[in-house]
């Protein structure tokens, strides 16, 4: 895996076709190879930049700015424990340890059998919830330590399959929509400001 395959390829094509600079597509065609193989791969990063018209370069230096993006294979499920304050003062730090016990592995490892990444995380916006957690971007919260072990407990059972989906998936429905402007109009457009902008400088050279 890595380049595009199949139906993702089809899908990531159609994702490339939305925008009116292909460029446009680096990070949503990251998030496409981060739900086919679970992280951002060499080969993915290749040929997302074939797609876009893009070096690698380009597409590695877009995808690195963002810590939603993996470079390195990660558990299937990868849980997010946040420490910031409001979950700090409700207990963050004891469930981070709690969880690290669960799970055996401290945050930033991943479980021998590739289930589980743990991690550390500044604020998820759950705020109200805390301590929360973060699992595959869905939102638990409060969570206490016997929470978090029925949590995995249920992971390891399936029984939130269809809650918690596959890692590096992101959105419950797919987009499918062409743009609102036809890109006909938005190049008329930039063509004009191109103009405009020019003209502007050349009357400040006079
Ligand atoms: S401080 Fe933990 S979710 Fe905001």
């Amino acid at each position: 895996m890595g380049r595009f395959e199949g139906e993702l390829l089809v899908r990531a094509e159609k994702v490339a076709g939305l925008y009116p600079d292909p460029r446009s597509a680096i990070i949503p065609l990251c998030h496409l190879a981060q739900e086919q193989d679970g992280y951002v791969t060499e080969e993915a990063i290749a040929h997302i930049a074939e797609l876009v018209g893009a070096t690698g370069a380009e597409v590695q230096g877009t995808a690195s700015f963002y810590d939603m993006f993996k470079f390195e294979p990660v558990g299937e499920y990868v849980i997010g424990v946040c420490t910031n304050i409001s979950c700090m003062l409700r207990g963050g730090y004891g469930l981070l340890e709690a969880a690290s016990s669960t799970l055996g592995v401290p945050p930033g490892e991943t479980t021998p059998d590739g289930m589980f990444t743990l991690e550390e995380v500044e604020c998820v916006a759950h705020c109200d919830k805390a301590p929360a957690v973060q699992i595959n971007y869905r939102y638990f919260g409060p969570v206490d330590s016997e929470g978090f072990a029925e949590l995995v407990g249920q992971l390891r059972s399936g029984e939130l399959d269809g809650q918690i989906p596959k890692h590096g998936t992101l959105g419950r429905v797919l987009r499918d929509a062409p743009p609102l402007i036809p890109v006909e109009e938005i190049d008329a457009e930039r063509a004009r400001q191109d103009g405009e902008r020019e003209a502007r400088a050349a009357s400040r050279e006079v």
